[in-house]
């Protein structure tokens, strides 16, 4: 592909719309006679509800329903899910039993979102206590085996044998690391407006990663057909993976809004956030490894738990990448679950890899200081020619002119080997780094053009864009594929209306949707050609197909660029209202030959003034192998926020629950820290130029996760190097340096 639009920092298409408050989210609709739903939550782990009075709150102004589990109506279809792994079951209260601290037990509806809040504080509830389970590691004797994601195989690998190599190896490390459970707090918060018609179809404004998903759960869960249900979530203020699965306010707003028949508004606090959708869970992870004096290893073994809630199986599959980042014939690895009194953990962006990087690139670099090598050295002498996983070649891997460009520029070599040997005054200096990778996956897609009389095009396809730039490359990729400017294109997304698009999950959006749109821009592109060549007033009449070029929304010939017409005046001299192409994509069987990953590098620089044991990462170099980056711009944001996600992983996020009564402690941007500005500094970020055949037709890898994993590693090994000090345990908080 040429590329006239691809790969330029195109600015963001929508970034007009979301400046001036035209881009409306799912919140800020108002269908007429809309009322207001809020949710009243359990205030124990476990137990049962044995009464609620509920009269106060019915009588209340302005309150037109009060739903508990004695009316709720029963949803036979919820129960079709269970058991399924990853899908939280919701707990749209049809029982009584309380499973975890903040479960939905009752829904008011008012007239004003007010008016309703006020009156959900008068609900009564009385409970029968029930013993609860809240400390993974006072659990850790009742853990069971852990579950695949959507039903497939649960984690864990093994090739050689770990144990035996372990045993007999000249240099060994083994240590435990704990990652704690985290919450992914999206600047927007979950919302949703359901709206049934006469008809008995429903409409639903919703925030979520990917509408035809959301339908499909919801059809079964209501068992409404497809056709009856259209869900619509334009934009969206970031997910990160806790918008992937539906949650219960979904169906208590659309029961609700039948209830009182009207449209109904539920919108999830920030405090609610904390507990009534997924969240990271905890894990505690054992690495163990085993190498020869020369630094090849020669055995992994990476086992461990994560938290899960006492219904449902979600797993964080922490080792994942321990079976496929290094060259190394002897590796074992295991996973368990420990079921707690919680909400469903879900994903949250590079689900395992974020969490197992951190364990495993954390035991690399105490392997190096073992061995006493440098930490990048070690990295190159197990680097994996091929996936050594499965024995397949790689799609494509750049993980060595990552690691060569990164250190480069970070000026790595004049780092001395030895902990606490560079100093700014008084300041401790700390230099980290930690390899980072994400598979590249893709699903399928439709999607459709329209070429208008006047020369602009509409694109559609039913993706998510949650603040990432989707909409953006979408342009560029139909505007590059047809030759028109992007301008001229209205890229439309996020509505069941609109044709088929994927989930927006595994980084997987943009190598799903841009060969849909790439066909459907080349089936327009093909059908103004052939328009032109029969039409005997079209100056290229008579030119062979291959001689037609298009470009800037006119066609020529490829021999005398002024030979030719615009798109507008082929289509008015045809009486053409429009000329519309589609496009199917989905992943080929010649890619399953293949292992597809992005790779990458971070280099991390920290300040640690050891008097008050704080942490300053005061330089970040990041350099990454990513296929064809299709806007210079929004992927460099892409890696910088997966950065920034790493660090506050490594340094501030942490979500607390009372190890008493299991209630989240850190239910506010007060408590629950994420980094702000002053936390991150100038991110310098850098893709390796890569074209890779086999991945897809168009050479992408996903960027929506890669730059996470890794980080909270190289942070903390910088951190080794700053104090000697090896914080096991994230985020590192100033007191574990003191
Ligand atoms: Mo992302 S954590 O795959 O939604």
């Amino acid at each position: 592909m040429s590329s006239k639009v691809i790969g330029k920092p195109v600015d963001r298409v929508d970034g007009k719309l979301k400046v001036t408050g035209k881009a409306l989210y799912a919140a800020e609709h108002n269908p007429p006679g809309m009322v207001h739903a809020v949710i009243v939550q359990s205030t124990v782990p476990r137990g049962s509800v044995l009464r609620m009075q509920t009269s106060e709150a019915e009588k209340s102004p302005g309150v037109l329903a009060v739903l508990t589990p004695k009316n709720m109506p029963k949803l036979a279809g919820l129960e079709q899910y269970a058991g399924v792994s990853v899908l939280p079951r919701l707990t749209a209260m049809q029982d009584s039993e309380v499973l975890f601290n903040g479960q939905p037990i009752a829904l008011v509806v008012a007239d004003t979102f007010e008016r309703a809040t006020h009156a959900a504080s008068l609900v009564r509830t009385f409970y029968m206590d029930k013993p609860a389970t809240l400390d993974m590691e006072a659990a850790l004797g009742r853990a069971e085996a852990a579950v695949g994601v959507f039903g497939g195989p649960p984690p864990g690998h093994t090739r050689g044998d770990a144990a035996a190599a372990l045993s007999s190896a000249p240099v060994r490390v083994e240590a435990t690391y704990r990652t704690p459970t985290e919450h992914h707090n999206p600047m927007e918060p979950h919302a949703c407006i359901a709206s049934w018609d006469e008809a008995g179809s429903l409409t639903l404004y919703d925030t979520n990663q990917g509408v035809y998903f959301m339908r499909q759960f919801l059809s079964v869960a209501l068992g409404l057909p497809p056709d009856k249900l259209r869900v619509i979530s334009p934009y969206v203020g970031g997910g990160f993976g806790c918008k992937a699965l539906p949650w219960s306010h979904v169906i208590l707003s659309i029961m609700a809004a039948k209830a009182v028949g009207k449209p109904v508004k539920l919108v999830l606090t920030r405090r609610q956030m904390f507990s009534l959708v997924g969240f990271r869970p905890r894990t505690l992870q054992k690495v163990e490894l085993a190498a020869n004096a020369q630094g090849k290893l020669t055995a992994i073994r990476h086992t461990g738990y994560s938290e899960t809630s006492e219904k449902d199986g979600f797993t964080e599959t922490f080792t994942n990448v321990t079976n496929m980042l290094y060259a190394c014939p002897n590796v074992t690895t295991s996973q368990q679950l420990v079921r707690l009194n919680t909400g469903t953990p879900t994903f949250m962006r590079a689900p395992g890899e974020a969490t197992g990087t951190y364990a495993f690139e954390s035991a690399l670099d105490e392997l190096a200081h073992a061995l006493k090598m440098d930490p990048l050295e070690l990295r190159r002498i197990n680097h994996a020619d091929k996936d050594p996983e499965h024995g397949k070649e790689w799609s494509s891997k750049s993980l060595l002119e990552c690691y060569r460009w990164g250190a480069e520029r970070f000026g790595w070599k004049k780092r001395s080997l030895q902990p606490r040997s560079m100093k700014d005054g008084d300041i401790l200096i700390g230099w980290g780094m930690a390899t980072a990778t994400f598979p590249a996956f893709r699903q399928q897609a439709s999607a459709l053009m329209k070429l208008m009389a006047d020369g602009t095009a509409v694109v559609q396809c039913a993706a998510a864009d949650l603040g990432t730039g989707a909409y953006t490359v979408f342009t560029q990729m139909a505007a590059e594929t047809l030759g028109l400017a992007p301008e001229k294109i209205r890229m439309e997304m996020g509505d069941t209306a609109l044709p088929p698009g994927p989930l927006a999950g595994g980084s997987s959006s943009t190598a799903t949707v841009s060969p849909a749109i790439h066909a459907a821009a080349n089936d327009v592109r093909g059908k103004l050609v052939k328009l032109a060549m029969a039409d005997k007033a079209s100056p290229l009449h008579g030119l062979a197909e291959k001689d037609v070029l298009a470009e800037d929304g006119r066609l020529f010939s490829r021999q005398d660029k002024a030979r030719g017409e615009t798109f507008a005046q082929l289509l008015g001299r045809q009486k053409l209202p429009h000329v519309e192409g589609k496009g199917d994509a989905a992943p080929a069987p010649s890619e399953q030959k293949y292992s597809a990953h992005a790779f990458g590098a971070h280099f991390i620089e920290v300040r640690v003034d050891e008097a008050l044991g704080t942490v300053r990462v005061s330089r970040i170099v990041t350099a990454m192998g990513a296929g064809r980056i299709l806007n210079a711009k929004t992927a460099r944001s892409q890696i910088s926020g997966g950065v920034i996600f790493g660090l506050g992983m490594a340094l501030t996020e942490e979500t607390l629950r009372d190890p008493r009564m299991g209630r989240v402690m850190t239910a506010d941007l007060a408590e629950y820290h994420v980094p702000v500005h002053a936390d991150v500094p100038d991110i310098d970020v850098h893709f390796v130029e890569e074209n890779d055949p086999h991945v897809n037709p168009l050479g992408i890898k996903g960027i929506g996760e890669v730059g996470t994993t890794g980080v909270a590693a190289a942070v903390a090994n910088a951190v080794f190097h700053a104090t000697g000090k090896r914080v096991r345990d994230l985020p590192i908080t100033l007191d574990k340096l003191l």
